[in-house]
């Protein structure tokens, strides 16, 4: 059982992530995230799981993702705004809190922009250490924004694949992926459509954002043996595939109760065939079961693993510089006596404090 709490709450801020990641290694923390979530994915019936809170307006989706494994508790926010990169904000954002069952109180803060990214790339990789052809080589990449590089470095660190063909809508995009990731040792091709990007391709990634029913790959572009890791589609009315490729299919999703809501299978009713991948995972059904089947990791991303992305980096990151501590839980002495820590200051200072004020 964890017992923090009395002393502060742990925090990591954006500058302590970036540095966290940048110190560490984006792909190596990825490839250890990998360990983690399959460690959890085999204890999934321990969750206490509901499909995300979500509330969509106009311009996107605000989301809370609650899970607990009765020792500690976790939430993430998170948005899904696709259009605004083109008013110079992310896409999305994220921040995320741990807590204690016991007492209830929280015990670690974080950013979760730059997690979400780490951890929604170690997912991809854990599905497709399971789903992929073991010989994959070559991922298209549809879709080059703030994922991209993530989901690339995860691949890398999991099935060794290092040959890149993308494709976006915009080119400045692609053009920051080969900028980002050439350097890095990537072999990597720019498209001229998505179809020219799966070429060859062993692996599918789409990770594109358009709040629309999208047929960012079609059918006839996908070859048998491709394993398809859809992360794009994550909300009612945003997809990203031709249903087509479902049919012809085997898909794969964290949790049904959610995915079928917001995943590309929201197309079809609750009948729709998936297995759930913590169950292949604990070898409780089959992943690929040949060579040329086609797999789909119909991806919306689950609490579970934000989760997992939080204790762990709470648990790298414990007694360095990377952390800092917030004064962020009330606690008197006398636990019912709250009112204590707001006793009214002596009347001296309570006049200087009134004076001051009306003087600005
Ligand atoms: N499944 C998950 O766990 C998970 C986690 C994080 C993000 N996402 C989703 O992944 C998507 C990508 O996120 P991001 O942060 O990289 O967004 P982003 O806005 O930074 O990048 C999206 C990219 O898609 C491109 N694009 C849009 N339509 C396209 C099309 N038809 N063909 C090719 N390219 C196209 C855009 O030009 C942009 O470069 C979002 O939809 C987001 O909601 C899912």
């Amino acid at each position: 059982m964890t017992t923090e709490g009395k002393a502060g709450v742990s925090f990591v801020d954006v500058a302590g992530m970036s540095r966290w990641i940048s110190e560490q290694g984006a792909e190596r923390i990825i490839g250890a995230m990998v360990t983690a979530l399959e460690e959890d994915f085999r204890r999934w019936p321990q969750f206490d799981k509901s499909p995300r809170h979500a509330v969509h307006t106009r311009e996107g989706v605000m989301e809370l993702m609650p899970t607990s494994d009765g020792d500690e508790y976790g939430f993430k926010y998170v948005n899904g705004h696709p259009k605004n990169p083109l008013r110079g904000f992310q896409t999305v954002t994220a921040f995320g809190v741990l807590a204690q069952v016991h007492n209830g109180y929280p015990t670690f803060v974080a950013e979760m922009t730059l997690l979400t990214a780490l951890r929604t790339a170690a997912t991809s990789a854990m599905a497709a250490r399971w789903l992929a052809r073991p010989d994959a080589s070559t991922m298209a990449m549809i879709g080059a924004g703030s994922q991209a590089e993530f989901q690339a470095l995860g691949f890398r660190a999991v099935l060794g694949i290092d040959r890149l063909r993308v494709w976006d809508t915009d080119p400045h995009a692609m053009a920051k992926l080969v900028r980002n990731l050439e350097p890095l040792g990537f072999d990597i091709t720019v498209a001229t459509s998505a179809a020219d990007a799966v070429l060859g391709a062993d692996v599918v990634t789409t990770c594109t954002a358009d709040k629309t029913n999208a047929t960012v790959l079609r059918d006839v572009d996908v070859v048998p043996g491709v394993h398809i890791n859809a992360i794009g589609g994550d909300c009612p009315g945003k997809t990203e595939l031709d249903q087509a490729i479902l049919e012809r299919a085997s898909v794969f999703v964290e949790y049904p109760e959610q995915t079928r809501v917001e995943g590309e299978i929201q197309a079809f009713g609750p009948e729709f065939p998936v297995t759930e991948l913590w169950q292949v995972i604990s070898g409780d059904a089959p992943g690929r079961t040949s060579s040329p089947e086609i797999t789909v990791f119909d991806s919306v991303g689950f609490a579970i693993e934000d989760f997992m992305a939080l204790r762990f980096v709470r648990d790298a990151v414990r007694g360095t510089s990377y952390e800092a501590t917030l004064d962020l839980v009330a606690e008197p002495s006398d636990p019912k006596d709250l009112f204590a820590m707001v006793a009214p200051a002596p009347a001296e200072v309570r006049g200087a404090r009134a004076a001051a004020l009306a003087s600005t």
